[in-house]
């Protein structure tokens, strides 16, 4: 019981990464505010552990946003951890990306970031303190063929963690968590060949799991990463080693 009585908030929790952690987070102790644009997917998180309520939210909207915030004040009194793992993407290069692709990828991934936050800080602020942890990738460290928005969006988020770190700690602590290939729907598309040759390509010799990156975001928000701020934790089988 890592986050017993702890609320924490999860965006893009009604599938993949988002949903494994609110369930995590819910088993170990946290009440969690299960924030997605789609409400079945919501349901079926909810359905998987006790103490995750889904709000149908998109990030994207400050107001909503804000709403969504002052609810879960009202109803808890405090916030302490945040996760933004809601994203959207249309993997293009540059000559290929539209105006509308790019917009749409910066505001779920970036601005989202900044509503979430701009709605959490105050509340962290005027309690103990609390953790925001957005899901980076390999991709905000490394170079991708084809990902020239979802590139930009995710090396945008290493600004963002540090940022906060620097602005509001130490009462509040920001780390970054960037997986590599991970198991989730939005890895299910890609062909058999290509996720077998990232699982090669990776030191630990397989893709991960949304449960790797769950432990990892437990740990995140749990007081036994006091000491981390302001950084990110690449968690990628060693992918970025070679
Ligand atoms: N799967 C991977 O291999 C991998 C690797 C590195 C990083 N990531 C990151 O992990 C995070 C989760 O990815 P995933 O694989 O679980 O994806 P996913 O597609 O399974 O889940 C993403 C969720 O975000 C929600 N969402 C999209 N736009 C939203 C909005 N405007 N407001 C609220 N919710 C919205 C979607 O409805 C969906 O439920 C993303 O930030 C992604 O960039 C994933």
């Amino acid at each position: 019981m890592r986050l017993k009585e702890k609320v924490v908030v999860v965006s893009g929790a009604g599938s993949g990464i988002g949903r494994q952690i609110a369930i995590e987070a819910a088993e170990e102790g946290a009440h969690v505010i299960a924030l997605d644009v789609h409400h079945e997917g919501l349901a079926a998180t909810a359905a998987r552990a006790e103490g995750i309520e889904g709000a149908v939210v998109d990030v994207t909207n400050a107001e909503a946003v804000n709403e969504t915030i002052q609810n879960t004040v009202r109803q808890f009194g405090h916030i302490d951890g945040l996760v933004h793992s809601a994203y959207w993407t249309n993997p293009k290069p540059l000559l290929e990306t539209s105006t509308t692709d790019f917009d749409r990828t910066l505001d779920v991934v970036v601005k989202g970031a900044f509503f979430l936050g701009r709605a959490v800080i105050p509340v962290m602020l005027a309690n103990q303190g609390g953790v925001i942890i957005p899901i980076a990738s390999v991709h905000s460290v490394l170079g991708f063929s084809n990902f020239f928005a979802y590139q930009i969006a995710k090396a945008g988020l290493l600004g963002y963690v540090r940022s906060i770190a620097v602005d509001y700690g130490p009462s509040i602590r920001s780390v970054a968590l960037a997986p590599g290939g991970i198991d989730t729907p939005a890895l299910s598309d890609t062909a058999a060949d290509v996720r077998e040759s990232l699982a090669e390509k990776s030191l630990a010799k397989r893709i991960g799991t949304a449960h790797d990156v769950a432990r990892a975001a437990v740990y995140l928000l749990s007081d036994e990463s006091s000491f981390m701020t302001g950084t990110l934790l690449l968690l990628d089988g060693g992918w970025s080693a070679i």
